[in-house]
């Protein structure tokens, strides 16, 4: 179907756009608040007992294998930059042997122009790689024929569904969120792949994870305050500077939401992010109980250089993963996301909540 002609003010393509360029050129991390992960003490072990080559990083996360518990966060895709981001992030996700998730598909559903941008599997064969919509475009009418064209127009393995109130409400767009619970329960009926929620870095806490509840969600990937603050993207979008400074830090921080979030549904896997930054912040929260973290901004930058710019930066985190869960004294990353060691989980409990 050919695009109309006369675009919306402004087009999503050229919102895309000034989200790359306002995560490239402003200062969007939170101001006042961290991810709280500062504060959790992995337990120091001085005699480990094993070899820190031996150490194993791989996971499931999803159904898929993975060599470490990474994925590369929701980003991009929709326009020429957003294209050449996706096929380093993909190349460099291969690579590595960690996941993938593709930016809002949104664009590509209603600009079928806009398709090639998203389509990373030929360099990503073996990655799991995740779709991404948006709960507004589900209150909106899309149903389970979107969502499956999502899904298999790009190869993807699961479908992440992005919960962002506070951004779409600095925006000026989806606000009516009255039905959100019901249409993503319908959906998770309706389709036979695996669907995860996630916010956009404002993070999912107690309240929205009671919500949840009942609906089969194959993980949560809780995107908490403390890394890049989209209220502060979106003022900068809107007025090109920030006047609202105290909407941009409001949100559940990474630590307490994986810990609120696994207290509510111990079942449901948890992903990290918001604010993931290092190995340690990665060990930190497989402490807390994620299976995985991921990792958004912080790439941007490396993808406009190129795969091995986003090899390099992700090679240096599981290096520094590694180290830290040697000198844990676990020989996995799984083991150290079962132990929810209880020192750990108390002493940040006492700390966070
Ligand atoms: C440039 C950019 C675009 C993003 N676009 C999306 C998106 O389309 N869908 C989504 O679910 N999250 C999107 N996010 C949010 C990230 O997936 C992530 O939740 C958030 O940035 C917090 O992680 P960070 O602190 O590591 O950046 C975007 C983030 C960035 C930096």
């Amino acid at each position: 179907m050919p695009e109309p002609d006369v675009p919306e003010r402004p087009t999503p393509t050229g919102r895309k756009r000034r989200h790359l360029e306002v995560c490239l050129g402003e200062d969007v991390d939170f101001q006042t608040r961290t991810t709280g992960l500062e504060d959790v003490e992995l337990p120091y072990h001085a005699l480990p007992g094993t070899r820190l080559a031996d150490i194993d990083l791989s996971c499931t996360v999803l159904g898929r294998r993975l060599r470490a518990p990474l994925l590369i966060g929701a980003m991009t895709g929709g326009e020429r930059l957003g294209a050449r981001i996706n096929r380093s992030l993909a190349e460099a996700a291969q690579r590595c042997g960690v996941g993938f998730m593709l930016g809002s598909q949104r664009v590509m559903l209603e600009h079928p122009r806009t398709r090639p941008s998203f389509l990373v599997r030929d360099l990503a064969p073996d990655v799991l790689l995740v779709g991404n919509l948006g709960i507004g475009q589900l209150i909106a009418g899309y149903g389970a024929d979107e969502a499956t064209a999502a899904v298999e127009l790009v190869g993807a393995d699961a479908l992440a569904i992005h919960l962002n109130p506070l951004q779409e409400a600095v925006q000026g767009g989806d606000t009516d969120l009255r039905q959100g619970r019901d249409h993503l329960a319908a959906l998770v009926e309706a389709v036979p792949f695996p669907v995860m929620v996630k916010e956009v870095g404002h993070g999912i806490g107690r309240a929205t994870a009671r919500q949840l509840r009942g609906i089969d969600l194959a993980a949560i990937d809780v995107a908490g305050a403390g890394g890049t603050s989209w209220a502060r993207v979106e003022q900068f979008v809107k007025d090109g500077e920030v006047r609202a400074p105290a909407l941009a830090e409001l949100g559940v921080p990474t630590a307490r939401a994986l810990i609120e979030v696994g207290a509510e549904l111990p079942d449901v896997p948890r992903i990290a992010s918001g604010g993931i930054r290092t190995g340690v912040d990665v060990a930190r929260a497989l402490s807390l109980g994620a299976s995985a973290a991921a990792v958004a901004r912080p790439l941007l930058e490396p993808a406009l250089q190129g795969p091995d710019a986003v090899v390099a930066w992700i090679e240096a985190l599981l290096d520094e993963l590694r180290i830290a869960l040697f000198v844990t004294g676990v020989g996995s990353a799984g083991e150290l996301t079962r132990r929810e060691r209880a020192d750990v989980a108390d002493a940040t409990r006492a700390e966070v909540t």
